[in-house]
């Protein structure tokens, strides 16, 4: 096979074989195709889109490319729950516990956050002591015992697509919805889960700001795992503003220990039940949505979710008494509150930007590797929707400095206060399976 043939093909619209796609892969993978050859593929691929299964077959490859985590050793199903990426979205911390309550299998290999997006593994990091680095043994004793882990992948996982990933990154081809979805689901799919639940965010803090985009992906996501006998669903969901009222590692988590406590932002808990209730149906334990949301809301009124979320935290070496004492989680030195410079209603939020705001305050990473302040963020105080006067504190930010110069700015301008009261969006807005 020669590559300048693949290229030829896809630049006119035809369509790979599994066996040119895995060639392809293999090749590139072991430095035999030079990047200007795959970088003129990818924008084929960018301007002529890939059929289902062309993506499947690329998924795939990219999957086989690296470790693939066996998991038979839990029967049944095991389902995961992974987020496209949104601002203050700490649904994973809460979900876990809740599926953990009820007895489903959720083995969950998150990740770390980038940019304007925070990772479920910092946030986790915020409790003194969690230990996301597991072996593979440990991983699957713990999920036996106690149905849930969550962990950072160990090994080498999809190396095809972290290499192709950057070379997209440099050759403006990242925003292809083929390319993003075979990326996302080759390392889902090496877990080693049979079902899976995504939240395809959309609105102004999501990856995909439109909605028909989000759709779009969604599609794909599923087209892929449903190839791969992953039984997979995609909700699409609202991320046009931050969900819930915090943004910050520690902050999060003590958002997440007062919906554990039967309280909390409405959005993050109604958020929760409805991907616990999909994630329910899928996993067996009922076929009626409305009994799964009932058993979902049930385990946080009374208090089971609570408790397995902290027995997650002893498994994996964190102090659980961080759930009944949240002030033992970092705190930061300065609490500076940002006033509304308008009166009206909060008509919009720039989710981004706020997510933008807690990166350079030190809560999120400018570039991978770099540390962070857990203790930081920001606390809202109105949502869309709400009445607000000249005055009143918008945000309350969590700072390790007395001085945040041009961020002060920055949040104002975050909030779009006008006369008129917004329609609220719904925060499922299309379930695709
Ligand atoms: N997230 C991924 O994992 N891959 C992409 O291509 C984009 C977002």
């Amino acid at each position: 096979m020669r590559m300048v043939d693949l290229i030829a093909k896809k630049r006119d619209g035809g369509q790979l074989t599994k066996d040119e796609i895995n060639w392809m892969i293999g090749e590139y993978v072991a430095e035999r195709i030079p990047s200007y050859q795959m970088s003129a593929l990818l924008m084929a691929i960018y301007f002529n889109g890939m059929a289902d299964d062309e993506m499947a077959a690329l998924a795939d490859s990219m999957l086989h490319s690296g470790d693939v985590l066996d998991l038979s050793a839990i029967p049944g199903i095991k389902i995961d729950k992974h987020s496209t990426g949104g601002i203050g979205d700490k649904i994973s911390l809460i979900l876990s516990p809740v599926m953990g309550a009820l007895g489903v299998d959720v083995p969950m290999i998150s990740g770390r956050g980038l940019g304007f997006t925070g990772g479920t593994l910092d946030k986790l990091e915020a409790i003194p002591g969690f230990n996301v680095n597991m072996s593979t043994e440990d991983f699957i004793k713990q999920v036996q015992e106690h149905h849930i882990a969550i962990i950072s992948a160990s090994g080498e996982v999809a190396p095809a697509d972290r290499k192709l990933y950057a070379l997209r990154d440099v050759t403006a081809t990242v925003e292809s919805i083929p390319l993003i979805a075979s990326s996302i689901m080759s390392k889902k799919i090496s877990s080693g889960i049979n079902a899976l639940v995504l939240d395809v965010k959309t609105g102004s803090g999501a990856f995909m700001q439109k909605r028909a985009d989000a759709e779009a992906l969604a599609k794909a996501l599923v087209a892929i795992g449903t190839a791969h006998n992953v039984a997979t669903k995609a909700l699409i969901t609202d991320m046009s503003q931050p969900l819930g009222v915090t943004i910050g590692n520690s902050l999060e988590v003590a958002e997440t220990i007062a919906v554990l406590n039967g309280r909390g932002p409405k959005d993050v808990r109604d958020l929760t039940v409805i991907l616990a209730s999909h994630m329910l149906v899928m996993a067996g334990k009922t076929d009626d949505i409305q009994a799964a949301a009932s058993l979902a809301g049930d385990v946080l009124r009374d208090g089971r979710a609570k408790r397995a979320f902290k027995q997650l935290i002893a498994d994996q070496g964190g102090d659980a008494t961080v759930v009944d004492n949240p002030q033992k989680l970092p705190q930061a030195e300065y609490r500076i509150h940002v006033q509304a410079t308008t009166s009206g209603y909060v008509q919009a939020i720039d989710a981004k930007a706020l997510g933008l705001v807690s990166m350079q305050l030190g809560g999120g990473r400018k570039q991978a590797g770099d540390a962070l302040d857990l203790a930081v963020g920001l606390v809202l105080h109105k949502k869309v929707g709400t009445p607000v006067a000249a005055g009143d504190t918008l945000v309350t930010v969590h700072s390790s400095t007395a001085e945040i110069g041009q961020l002060t700015a920055d949040i104002q301008h975050a909030f779009t206060i006008g006369a008129d009261e917004p329609e609220q969006t719904p925060l499922v807005l299309d379930v695709i399976e």
